[in-house]
């Protein structure tokens, strides 16, 4: 997913362009804007967290363009491919590198596993 940092900063199209450079095939593409039961229910795993409102205010504070890739080892790629959750930490050469500028405006969302990415999905769009 391009969170509403990157959206904003007109990223959409370079994020896309680097997940398919390495393969990926985009199965669904949407724009939304997160309302804020859209948005808890997304992180009902962060709920409690220090960092918890803030991040709903966040990802409800613009549209995402929220993505489901197809590839081998998806999961792990993609990841990959973001960096590390903090921009600073994040290694050389990964979007969240380049592109976030915080550890919560990190430009980028990925799923973790298998079991998020289909909970993600229903929450995502509807089914
Ligand atoms: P994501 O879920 O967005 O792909 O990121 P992640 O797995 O690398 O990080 P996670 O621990 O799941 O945290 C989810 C999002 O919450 C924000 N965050 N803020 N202020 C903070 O300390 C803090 N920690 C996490 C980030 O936007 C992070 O991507
Ligand atoms: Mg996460």
């Amino acid at each position: 997913m391009v969170k509403p940092d990157a959206v904003a900063r007109g990223l959409v199209g370079e994020i896309i362009a680097i997940v398919e450079r390495e393969g990926f095939v985009v199965e669904r593409l949407e724009l939304q804007r997160f309302d804020r039961a859209k948005a808890e229910a997304f992180y009902d795993v962060h709920r409690g967290k220090a960092f918890f409102e803030s991040l709903i205010e966040f990802i409800t504070s613009g549209p995402v363009v929220a993505m489901v890739l197809a590839g081998e080892k998806g999961i792990a790629r993609v990841r990959e491919l973001m960096g590390a959750t903090d921009p600073a930490q994040a290694a050389p050469g990964t979007m969240r590198r380049k592109y976030g500028e915080s550890v919560e405006r990190n430009a980028v969302h990925g799923s973790d596993g298998a079991a998020s990415a289909a909970s993600e999905i229903a929450v995502v769009f509807g089914d």
